[in-house]
């Protein structure tokens, strides 16, 4: 059984005894689930959305006072999320889980050591060298997403871009 499905599993035989005998499709009934955001998913998701704002302003010096706003909003949530544990698959064994949490903050570390380099170089008025470490931080969130988050998320993820 996949990490993703371990995590619904439950929630899924419950939620189908109940609907599929009420009439609903296997379709309606996944997209009835609902499954609880975790804080970690809720805190990605302001860095989602000044990661997105930051793709427009990142290169115009007009956009800079609205650019050092959004850096200071990544750096604080990247912050938050590397004190919190990503979600440890089962079939990552006890002894092995603190050295599992302990890479994803490396991984979240060297993110926000990115993210404080960008500022830098917004600050000295370099936007090419900007832009350029704004593109290394979506390499740092693949490498990330690859590597800590769950199927299921990156499913539900897919979804909505
Ligand atoms: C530009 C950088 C990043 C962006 C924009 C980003 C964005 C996101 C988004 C949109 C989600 C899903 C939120 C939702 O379900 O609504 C997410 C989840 C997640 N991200 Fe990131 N992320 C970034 C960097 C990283 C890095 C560097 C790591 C790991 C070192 C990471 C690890 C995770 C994990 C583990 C989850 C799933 C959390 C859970 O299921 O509890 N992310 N991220």
């Amino acid at each position: 059984m996949s990490f993703s499905q371990h995590r619904l599993g439950l929630r899924m035989m419950i939620a189908m005894t109940f609907m599929v005998t009420a009439g609903m499709s296997r379709f309606a009934v996944a997209q009835a689930v609902h499954v609880e955001k975790s804080e970690l998913r809720k805190q990605m998701s302001q860095i989602d959305e000044a990661m997105k704002k930051l793709k427009h302003t990142i290169r115009k010096a007009e956009s800079d006072k609205e650019t050092l706003e959004l850096i200071v909003k990544v750096e604080q949530t990247a912050i938050i999320c590397k004190q919190l544990s990503p979600p440890i698959p089962p079939t990552i064994a006890a002894p092995q889980r603190d050295k599992y949490v302990a890479e994803y903050r490396r991984q979240m570390a060297n993110f926000l050591s990115d993210v404080c380099q960008m500022e830098a170089a917004v600050l000295s008025g370099d936007h090419d060298r900007a832009h350029q470490i704004y593109t290394k931080l979506k390499d740092d969130e693949d490498k990330g997403h690859d590597q800590f988050m769950p199927d299921d998320v990156k499913e539900s993820t897919a979804k909505e871009h």
